[in-house]
């Protein structure tokens, strides 16, 4: 069985990954190191899938820890990278933290991929490489805007990076380079989805934990932009499909048909979303009202960003197919369940 090796596995969308890998085929080897994820994780992708991925606990800018990681599972095929540092407003007061991770941590991987004859690897980035576009929606040949983030800045430097080696020719290293939109929801099973730690930066786990009642009201940020409800426009995708995005991406570089050795692709829904419209539809989707009040604009927002993901489409055969609504019942699903546990566990105390 072609082994597959997923850093940030324990996370969101790493989570979601390993079980469509896992339902896919592959055998999964996760190294994480715990710092924004749990380790249930792990029993709950068991439950979905039948199968225990491999775990190690280790943080990718462990060098040593690493080598031995790549020793020890001899059938490594292909690398998934999405451990990584990931709230914009943190990367603002923390910057060095967020170079460190998230570029340090690439460099090791690619770094040791040659030294254990692995090949491929899929990189994990983001629509914020792209800035605000000048013509929506954004293709993967739209031009990349100086970053507004030292977040933003550190995708932008890990692809630069990944080009560099890959048309340098000094190992034989293929890439695709996901760039995600807004990926929101959650496992239908209820078993995986976003666990925040303390207050949500991101829209859809700030909505469903107004709605359980754990924030008193959602925050709109901003109803003067210039679109047609004043609030700002993303391209929310579902999780679950955008994990199946990881497995295709896999799949394609394994059988060898990369077109070219390094490959983007915008993954999204082509549909823009106004966070009004998005909170319009949570409650539609659940009948659950979200307490809200429109306050200042966040500082950094872009106004409105969408997909052209025809590419994706056409390339990869990959589409986003859950429906909006259904994306909403699964986060409010994993909310529940999530605050169920939670308040158990304290009256446990
Ligand atoms: C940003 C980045 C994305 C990155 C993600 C990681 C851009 C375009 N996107 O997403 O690449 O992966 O952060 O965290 O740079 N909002 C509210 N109230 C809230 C929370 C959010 O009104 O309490 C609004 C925001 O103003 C925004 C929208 O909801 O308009 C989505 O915000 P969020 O979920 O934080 O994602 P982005 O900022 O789009």
């Amino acid at each position: 069985m072609d082994q597959v090796l997923v850093t940030g596995g324990t996370g969101f969308i790493g989570s979601h990954t390993v079980v469509e890998l896992q339902n896919a085929g592959y055998e999964v080897i996760i190294v994480d190191n715990l710092s924004n994820s749990s380790i249930d994780s792990i029993s709950r992708i068991e439950r979905i899938t039948g199968i225990k991925p491999h775990f190690e606990n280790l943080d990718c800018l462990d060098y040593v820890g690493l080598d031995h990681v790549f020793a020890k599972y001899e059938d490594i095929k292909a690398i998934i990278h999405f451990a990584a540092s990931k709230a914009v407003g943190e990367s603002v007061q923390k910057p060095i933290l967020y170079y460190r991770n998230n570029v340090n941590g690439l460099m090791n991987i690619i770094d040791l991929m040659p030294l254990y004859g692995i090949k491929h690897l899929v990189f994990s980035s983001s629509c914020t490489v792209y800035g605000q576009p000048d013509t929506l929606p954004v293709t993967e040949s739209s031009p990349i805007k100086p970053a507004t983030s030292p977040y933003g800045n550190t995708k932008q430097i890990c692809e630069e990076i990944i080009r560099d080696v890959v048309h340098s020719g000094s190992c034989d290293m293929r890439s695709i380079v996901l760039r995600y939109f807004n990926p929101i929801g959650a496992h239908p099973s209820g078993e995986i989805g976003e666990l925040p730690v303390g207050v949500p930066n991101n829209l859809v786990p700030y909505i469903t934990q107004t709605a359980i009642g754990m924030r008193e009201e959602l925050r709109i940020f901003g109803d003067d932009y210039d679109t047609p409800d004043g609030t700002c426009i993303r391209d929310y995708i579902d999780v679950v499909d955008l994990a199946k995005a990881h497995v295709v991406a896999v799949k394609r570089m394994l059988e060898e048909k990369q077109e070219e050795p390094i490959e983007y692709f915008n993954i999204g829904t082509g549909k823009g979303i106004s966070v009004l419209e998005l909170v319009h539809a949570f409650e539609k989707a659940t009948g659950v009202k979200v307490a809200r009040r429109v306050v200042g604009r966040r500082e950094g927002d872009i106004v409105k960003v969408w997909a052209d993901a025809t590419k994706a489409n056409n390339v990869l055969g990959w589409h986003a197919e859950t429906p909006l609504d259904e994306t909403m019942k699964n986060a409010w699903k994993w909310e529940q369940k999530v605050h169920g546990e939670t308040e158990k566990k304290k009256g446990k105390e």
